[in-house]
């Protein structure tokens, strides 16, 4: 036993200190192969000797599928911000004024990057990860530390040899590393979500998922900045910092003591073009009074220290001609004008086309044909037209005009009363709505259709073979291998794929079909409401807004998908395809008040349902299902194997612990 106890302990030293040296230190020493071993070795120890498992254990990195809701925790002292500037000559007289302040000639400052992501609060006590806490307004904030435990360039159990303090907390930034923001963005066009604007709000929006196994497949990474602490190693920021490195945090080697105010502009001159070579996003530089008794000297104001001041970078801008604007229909008929750019090159990328959004933005912005045009790509990495240069303007110019009939179809566009948008109404017979309903339809999101992507969409419906959703599932794998690019194993790869989807649940197929409005999250609510699409297409504007979070305009929009012909016969040759068109038993048949008022935390493992499963069955019986323990918790679904400390800190604070039976028996299930 006590082999087994030593041999988990070096496995988890081993991989601590190969994530370490791959997530932080940019130098593995051992192959991913190795790596993996070793994880596999430690997962099976710890899987057959529970008693030795860990929260903190690097085999807890993948994330869970538990969804949990947020609780707040208290900042030990309030996360503040940086008073800003956006002129070096402001960061001059800053530099001159804490000199004066401090009554020297010159001090020393240390000059590091602003971070462009999401601020966090880690605290440490005997060198193990017990909180992350989000910035919040900054009093408090949202406890998202199992989010946070699946980055793995943050340390989870330092040892006491690095010298790190018994109880400590490092500030820091977290940041979605561009090449992820990416690879994320393109995922998302792909399914047909929204794009996020820029990897800080990837990043914010990443934390806050409710899944951390979601989470951590995003690839989010932290940089610190600030440690606190009542026996900090040095009485200076800058090698407590590097002090920090060796506990493990990940530190940007930029990191410069700075002497003077020329070493100041030098910085500053330097990394504004360098900092285009770093990994992530970064919107400034922060500059610091190295010494901490300087810093306490100096103190704050309400809202910042007067011993720090962020310099801005400005926002990239260039200026372009347009050659022209193109009007593209979207999949629910919206038309979108699009700049199209002599290409321009703009923070390391070539711009050449740029959404104007809709009718009014052109007629703000005043742009008239072949004109100067001012792009800007700021924090916001998608470009935006900021301005126009009419000084410039071609005498015989005229003012863009909006198209008055759909550059598709040639149909009479509408525009509605009180709403931007300009749409087309010709849905069923306007090739570009058409197409994308088929390319979101086969999105992977949604009835996730293998080798239906947008080309192929387009494809399949410019030779005839489908022309509405339902006739995917009529393809026949001779009639794909006749077509441009096809060979019998990507035939064979969307005949599979669309049987494949028959299995997707109700939710999906009717976020899939394109509803006004509906999309994953509305469909979810819809589809436990309504239980099954019959229920669904006889309801009335009253019942639809009677269900929880089903305002006026998507209860218009479910009533005018429905009292059309064309899409009520797509769903019935849907339903005959065999598609999935009512809800699963097992969410649908338990519902009750029970365990109203009850948060319930799930720990363990169990016998009769998954631990998704238990989390929908809080739920649908009025219940709340939080991640972690605390004192509002009400009880404890305890299965088998539930951690040790889970069951401690359950014990201490006398939550009382449910066996799977007991629980079943309390919502009439047993
Ligand atoms: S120091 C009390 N240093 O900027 C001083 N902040 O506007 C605390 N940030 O919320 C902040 N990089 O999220 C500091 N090197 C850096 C930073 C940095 C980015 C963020 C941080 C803070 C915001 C302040």
């Amino acid at each position: 036993m006590q082999k087994t106890a030593e041999r988990i302990a070096e496995l988890r030293r081993e991989l601590n200190k190969h994530n370490h040296l791959y997530y932080v230190m940019n130098a593995p020493e051992i192959s991913d192969r190795d790596f993996d071993f070793m994880m596999k070795e430690l997962e099976a120890l710890e899987k057959e000797y529970p008693e030795y498992d860990d929260p903190l254990s690097p085999t807890h990195r993948v994330g869970s599928d538990i969804n949990m809701s947020f609780e707040q925790a208290e900042h030990v002292r309030p996360m503040l911000s940086l008073a800003n500037t956006y002129n070096i000559d402001e960061v001059e007289k800053w530099y001159s004024s804490i000199c004066s302040a401090l009554g020297k000639e010159q001090t020393t400052i240390v000059g590091e990057m602003k971070y462009d992501g999401t601020s966090i609060s880690l605290i440490y006590e005997g060198g193990r990860l017990i909180r992350a806490v989000t910035r919040g307004d900054g009093e408090r904030g949202d406890i998202v530390t199992e989010n946070v435990k699946t980055i793995k360039s943050i340390p989870l159990d330092i040892p006491a040899e690095t010298g790190r303090p018994d109880s400590f907390e490092i500030r820091g930034e977290i940041l979605l590393p561009w090449t992820e923001f990416e690879r994320l963005n393109r995922e998302r066009e792909a399914n047909d979500e929204p794009l996020f604007a820029n990897p800080r709000n990837a990043a914010s929006g990443t934390l806050k998922l409710q899944n951390s196994a979601e989470a951590a497949s995003r690839g989010l990474d932290a940089y610190f900045y600030y440690v606190l602490s009542d026996s900090l190693p040095h009485s200076n920021h800058f090698d407590n910092l590097r002090e920090a490195a060796k506990w493990g945090f990940k530190m940007a080697p930029i990191l410069t003591r700075l002497q003077s105010i020329k070493a100041v502009d030098d910085f500053i001159n330097y990394w504004d073009s360098e900092r285009k070579h770093l990994p992530v996003a970064t919107d400034g530089l922060v500059f610091k009074a190295d010494s901490l008794r300087e810093q306490l000297n100096l103190g704050f104001t309400a809202k910042s220290p007067r011993w720090a001041i962020a310099y801005k970078f400005p926002a990239e801008r260039a200026l372009t001609q347009l050659q022209f604007v193109s009007f593209e229909v979207g999949r629910m008929g919206v038309v979108t004008p699009v700049a199209n750019l002599d290409p321009v090159l703009l923070s390391g990328t070539i711009v050449k086309r740029a959404s104007l959004h809709n009718e009014d933005i052109i007629k703000k912005l005043d742009i008239h044909q072949h004109d100067m045009l001012y792009v800007e790509k700021g924090g916001e990495i998608i470009p935006k037209i900021t301005g126009v240069d009419e000084k410039n303007r071609q005498v015989d110019a005229r003012p863009i005009d909006f198209v008055t009939h759909c550059p598709a179809c040639g149909t009479p566009l509408i525009k509605i009363s009180g709403e931007a948008a300009t749409i087309c109404p010709n849905k069923y017979g306007c090739p570009p709505q058409i197409i994308g309903r088929i390319e979101h339809f086969a999105a992977r999101k949604m009835m996730n259709i293998d080798g239906i992507g947008a080309e192929t969409a387009k494809q399949l419906f410019d030779c005839g073979l489908v022309r509405s959703t339902a006739d995917i599932y009529d393809l026949k794998p001779e009639q794909l291998l006749i077509l441009d690019g096809f060979g019998p194993r990507s035939a064979q790869r969307v005949i599979e794929g669309a049987e494949e989807s028959k299995h997707a649940p109700f939710e999906r197929v009717l976020a899939a079909l394109s509803i006004p409005n509906v999309g994953a999250t509305v469909s979810k609510k819809v589809a436990r409401a309504v239980k099954n699409m019959n229920n669904l297409m006889n309801m009335t504007h009253e019942e639809l807004t009677a269900i929880p979070d089903i305002g006026p305009t998507i209860a218009d929009g479910i009533i005018e998908y429905f009292a059309d012909k064309n899409n009520i016969d797509n769903i019935s040759r849907l339903q005959a395809a065999g598609l999935q068109m009512e809800i699963r038993q097992d969410t649908n048949t338990l519902s009750s008040e029970a365990l109203a008022g009850q948060s319930i935390v799930i720990s363990g493992t169990f016998t009769h349902h998954s631990r998704d499963e238990y989390k929908s069955i809080i739920e649908s019986h009025g219940g709340k299902n939080v991640g972690s323990i605390s004192k509002k918790t009400t009880a404890i679904l305890a299965g088998e194997n539930m951690g040790p400390s889970k069951l401690e800190k359950a014990n201490s604070l006398g939550i009382p612990l449910l066996t799977e039976t007991e629980f079943l028996k309390l919502i009439g299930e047993a």
